[in-house]
Parts: structure tokens; sequence; C-alpha cells
């Protein structure tokens, strides 16, 4: 809902929980007022008629108070906004309308020939905002930065900050400390999202797993980024984020042009972090996974059993069996393109190898069908190969500085998307491709950082960081639209391309490289804290691990460790043996049977993974789904009950797996026991609630 003020300068945002005000003062300072609870228009009012804190000169009155602070003019917090024209550099805005459309309300704000417009608009309890420029004036502006948002916490004391960081093959890894004064700043310049850090943040001062107030942050963006968070010289708390890493240039815009800088999205919550997580996947379920009501298939991956080596008979080996404990989509990873037998070769010419794939992929995704699965393959469009045709025939569509080095990535070049060219090659080559065979299923990877962005001949070769993105999102939309039965996987060496942005686009993501089930849970745990399970594909691959760590884990670890997202197979089943196959049949048929809970349902970690006992819950409805995993169990230290959440504490719910009755207030306070017990054990337990609500 929102609602605006008799004086037409202050309003306000409400969802079922939340509320979100701001308002227009005399000067045209637009300054925050609220977000946190439900508040009343009246209440907005009063918070607008509180005068702002008096300033020795030393300070500003405004910092700290703005929505978005411009460059220029009686501030010193970092400028949301940097503009340069050739006569100055900073805004001073006037304040020139006012608009609504459904719930979404924009304030337009004028400088000169540029209009700053900036969007609010609640879906559920997040609060999306993003800005709009557009040139109308003669001459062009240099936009050195452009801001999504900023953000402005209320007086707190002890802030601290939650945040995931990684690397390659260890992403989301979820650290909490406290804020101090100055700065923390999180981004990617890397032209990916980027394995380091997700495009999050989460900032609270006392909260829990299941109480206390979290105000959080994720930015809807698949290119470089920056996120700061900043405790200010009055300990004020103010978090600005949006594309582009640092104020070097983010594009020129020409008279009459336009730009829209992606969202970035904020959601305030009072039910601890457990809560907000919870908010956070209902928002992208309802309003931003594509399909999200309907449930992800099991999929099978054949890159950590045959890596670059595959032929057509085997692939239809593999998916012989495949189809034979339960998988519903069979992929096909690297190598079956162009002269692609090592990750030396061949990226760019997205045709089938003639040698291995005789007849196309037409054969095998039709045999792949006729197993009863879908058909899924794998590219990587924005890349190429020096050793690849596209290459020989195009060697300046590639991102390059003119007489530099070309840095090579896995043997890799980056494509510059931003050229009309290369878009139109990949969309032509991609759009035959999907007509040449019926698949089913593209796995889309990215498999380097950029390194030589330069664009020779371009008068503003900056531009290509956020082209680059505006036109992968184009491709994916254009394919999606002309393909409408192709579901994406958004892939980028694992978990290097997470962000709300390609998932608006993508049906699930990879989340990491990393498929031992142990390593998994860390991944997993602070995946969680944004994303929803429906995204987040996980594999059961061969143990030992031969892949990462060598690790020895039992089937019933790997795939109780797996069924926590999306599940998959990706180990070698040729060499599974008889036993073992008729175990995962089992495990896959028993994850189809709770797969709407885990990929609908509402998640509550009930145990992060700290080296003991961990767990998550799922329910959704009358049902109640716990995985639980013992890593190691320890003389002395006995396995605890797991004290369940979400459930009424005066119904009762049958144990599937026991047929045992438990009463809800003992499960919710005394706990279910698990059994567990040894090393990597791990078990599912189901529960219906009975008689049904
Ligand atoms: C990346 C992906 C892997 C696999 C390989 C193929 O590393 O993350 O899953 O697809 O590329 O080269």
């Amino acid at each position: 809902m929102l609602e605006t003020a008799d004086d037409g300068r202050t309003w306000l945002l409400t969802g079922p929980r939340s509320g979100y005000a701001v308002h227009l003062t005399e000067r045209d300072e637009l300054l925050h007022l609220h977000w946190g609870p439900r508040i009343a228009l009246a209440d907005a009012e009063a918070l607008a008629a509180r005068p702002l804190p008096g300033y020795w000169p030393f300070e500003s009155p405004l910092d700290g108070h703005e929505e978005y602070p411009v460059e220029g003019g009686p501030r010193f917090v970092r400028p949301a906004l940097s503009v340069r024209s050739a006569e100055r550099r900073g805004t001073e805005w006037a304040f020139e309308a006012q608009e609504t459309e459904g719930d979404e309300l924009r304030l337009a704000f004028r400088d000169g020939g540029l209009t700053v417009t900036l969007h609010y608009r609640m879906r559920g309890d997040v609060v999306e905002r993003w800005v709009t420029l557009h040139n109308r004036g003669p001459a062009p502006l240099e936009v050195l930065r452009a801001d999504s948002a900023t953000w402005t916490l209320p007086d707190r004391e002890g802030r601290r900050l939650s945040q995931l960081h990684g690397r390659w093959a260890a992403e989301s890894r979820l650290v909490r400390s406290g804020l101090t004064y100055g700065e923390k700043v999180i981004g990617s310049r890397r032209g990916h999202t980027g394995h380091q850090h997700l495009p999050w943040v989460a900032v609270d001062t006392d909260a829990t797993e299941e109480h206390g107030e979290v105000y959080g942050c994720a930015l809807a963006w698949s290119g470089s980024w920056r996120i700061a968070v900043a405790q200010l010289p009055d300990a004020r708390v103010q978090i600005t984020g949006g594309a582009g890493y640092d104020d070097s240039g983010l594009l020129t815009l020409d008279a009459g042009q336009s730009y829209t800088t992606p969202v970035f999205a904020g959601l305030w919550s009072d039910a601890g972090f457990g809560g907000a997580s919870r908010a956070w996947h209902a928002y992208q379920r309802q309003y931003v996974i594509p399909d999200a009501d309907r449930d992800r298939p099991v999929l099978y991956n054949s890159w950590e059993a045959t890596e670059f080596d595959i032929s057509e008979e085997q692939q239809a080996a593999l998916a012989r069996r495949a189809a034979a404990i339960g998988v519903e989509l069979f992929v096909v990873d690297d190598g079956w393109f162009g002269a692609r037998t090592s990750d030396r070769a061949g990226l760019g010419d997205w045709t089938p190898n003639p040698d291995r794939f005789p007849g196309g992929l037409k054969p095998l995704a039709d045999y792949v069908h006729a197993l009863g699965m879908q058909f899924g393959i794998w590219v990587e469009p924005e890349m190429v190969n020096p050793d690849s045709d596209l290459y020989r025939a195009h060697p300046d569509w590639v991102q390059h500085q003119p007489g530099r080095r070309r840095t090579e990535f896995r043997n890799q070049l980056v494509l510059n998307l931003a050229r009309q060219d290369v878009q139109e090659y990949l969309w032509e080559r991609l759009d035959q491709l999907l007509s040449s065979a019926p698949v089913d299923y593209v796995k889309w990877d990215f498999n380097r950082c950029f390194t030589d962005a330069g664009w020779p001949g371009e008068r503003y070769p900056q531009r290509l960081w956020t082209d680059h993105v505006h036109a992968l999102y184009a491709l994916v939309d254009r394919l999606r639209a002309a393909h409408p039965q192709v579901a994406f996987e958004s892939c980028s060496g694992g978990g290097g391309r997470v962000d709300l942005g390609i998932m608006a686009r993508t049906d699930q993501v990879w989340a990491s490289d990393n498929t031992d089930p142990l390593d998994r849970l860390a991944i997993q745990h602070g995946f969680s804290q944004i994303h929803p399970a429906r995204v987040m594909a996980a594999w059961v691959t061969d143990s030992p691990n031969t892949q990462l760590n060598g690790r020895v884990s039992s089937l019933r670890f790997r795939f109780v460790s797996a069924m926590a997202g999306v599940l998959g197979v990706g180990g070698d089943l040729a060499e599974w043996t008889e036993e073992e196959l008729a175990e995962a049949r089992d495990w896959v048929a028993l994850y189809k049977e709770i797969r709407p809970v885990v990929q609908r349902g509402d998640l509550y970690r009930l145990l992060p993974p700290r080296g003991g006992l961990s767990a998550v819950q799922y329910v959704l409805g009358d049902e109640t789904v716990v995985l639980a995993l013992l890593q190691a169990q320890h003389h002395g230290e006995p396995v605890p009950a797991l004290r369940l959440r979400g459930l009424d504490p005066a119904a009762s719910y049958e144990c599937r797996e026991t047929g045992e009755i438990h009463r809800g207030a003992i499960l919710l306070h005394h706990g279910l026991r698990t059994g567990l017990s040894g090393d990597l054990d791990a078990t599912v337990v189901r529960l219906r609630r009975t008689p049904p609500a």
C-alpha cells in the first residue's frame, strides 16, 4: 500500500509487517523517515515534523538522513550519484514531480538537463528501490556513479554486519562481525557477481535465528557491483549499493538518453535471521524466480563423471542408468561442441562435434526423451577460446585493450557482448541450437572474470561493463521468449553468478563446484540466508570425492546433504554398483515425495553446520521435513534433540518413517530425537499433522 500525506511531501509504503516513509522538505531535500514496523501515516507526518539534529560547521545536517545523497553541496557521506558535465561535477536538484503507478512511487528531481527519478515499490515486505537518469539537455553527461539506493537505519547501539564471502568452491560463507566507524565495502570488480561476495548484507544488533530485528539489502545485478556499509560519525548506519565497483566511470548519457539502475532491495524483519530469510525466500518465489510454483526436476549432470571425454554412446549409457534411478532431466555438460576435447579449444563454436555427435544432438535428445527424461546441455556463450573458428574469424570481438596483451584464464577470452554483432551472432547460434534438437534445459556458464575490458574504437569503452550485463539479460530473455519450454541454470564456475538479477531469468543456480557433502553444508547454510532451496541445485557425486578433498562419505550422507536443494546426481553412474544404484533409486523416490515441501516450504535452520549435528526443517501446510546431518560424534557429548519450529503446539504430528505420533508442544520445546550417531551420519524425517488442519 502507498499513501501520500495531505502536504504532498510525505510518503508511506506499507507491507504486511513493515513500513517505509520518506519526506521532502521545503528545500527539496529528500529525507528518510522510517524503515521498520508498520506505522500510520500520522506517525510518518509526526516524524517529518521533528527537526533534524543541530550541527557544528564540521558536520552536515543532511548526512545520514538523505534518501539518495548526491555529490556536491553540504554533504560528506559517500555520494550515491556522481555526474560530470563539461562545466562542472555534482548535482543540485529541485523537486519536479511525484507520480504513482499502482504501488510504485516515483519522485523526480531536476538539475539542468538531468532528471533523476527515484523509484520505490513494496513487494511483500521487501522494498524495491532503483533510479532512472534521463539527459534531456543538449550536452552529454558523464555518469561516474549511479547507485540504486541508499538505505538508512534507525539509531541503535552495537550494530553487527552479516555478509556472505567466499572463493571458488567455497562460496557463500556466512560471517558476522561488529560494525565500527567508517565504511565496510564489498563488491566485485570482475565483471560478474563473483564468488567472493554475494551482493547481500544484513545488519542487526542482537538478533538470533528466530528473534530480533534484522535489516537486509540485496542487489539485483550480475556485473561488477559495490555495497558500502557506513557507520557515520554520529553512529548512524547507511548502506549504499549499485552497479560498478568504483567511481571511475559508469556510462555517458548523450542528449536524450536515459539509464536505469538495477534494483537494490531492502527487507526489515523482526523475526530474526530465520524470519528474514523466509521473507526473502517468499519474495523471490513470488516476484523474482520464473515459474517458481513449478517444482524443479531431479537432474543428472555428466561433468564429474566424464569431463571432456564424452561420446554419444557413453552419454546414452549414463542416461539409461540415470533413468533407472528416477532422474527426470539428463544434462550433457561441457565437451559436446566444436573442437572441445579439453579446455584449450572450441568455446564459441556452438555446433555439435561431428566426431562425437555425428547426427547432431537430436538423436541423443530423442533417446533421453524416450527414456522418460528431459534433455539439457551446457553452454558458455560469453566466452571464446583463441583456438576456435569464431576467434579466427573475429579476433576483434573480444574485450581487449589496443596494443596490450590479451589475458587468458582457462585458455579463454571474454566476448564483448556490448557489441551488437556479437549479440546477434550469439542469438542466432543459440536460437538455432535450441531449434536443432528438443532441448529442455540450458546450463549457462561463465568461467572467467573480465581483465582487459577494453573496446578499441569505441568513444566511451567504459560502458562495456554495464552493457555486457544488459546484453546478457536481453539474450536470455529473448531465448526464453522464443523457447518457452527451455529452463535455464545460472552457473559461473559454481556460484560466481548468484544474484537477484540473474535469478529473475533463470530457473535455478549452481551454488558451487564443491560437491563434497560436508563442505557443502556451510555453503548451503550461507546461500539459504538469502535464496530459497527452490533455486539451489545440489548434486550427489562420487566417494571418495576425487574432484576436491578426497573425503569418503556414505550415499546416505551425500543424498541427505543434496536433498536440501534441487536434487541432482553428478557421480559416475557407470561405476556405481547394483546396490548403490538401488539405494540411489530409493533416495530419489524419497526426494520426489518431500520435494514440494523442500522447494516451496518455509525454511527453518535448526542448527548450523559447526562440526556436530546440523539440521534444516521445511514446513508446507501440514507437512514437515527435517534433514539432519551429524558430522562427528564425540564421547561425552550427546547428540542433541532437534527443537523444531513452525509447528502448532496444540497439534499432533505423525512421523512417516516410524508411525510414531509426536505432540507439537514436545517437538517445539523438547525436540525430536534423530537417533544419529558416529561420523557422517544423516537422516530424513517426515512429519504430517494429524488430523490435518
Ligand atoms: C564450470 C562449471 C562446472 C562444469 C565446467 C565445465 O567449472 O562450474 O560445473 O560445467 O565448468 O567446463
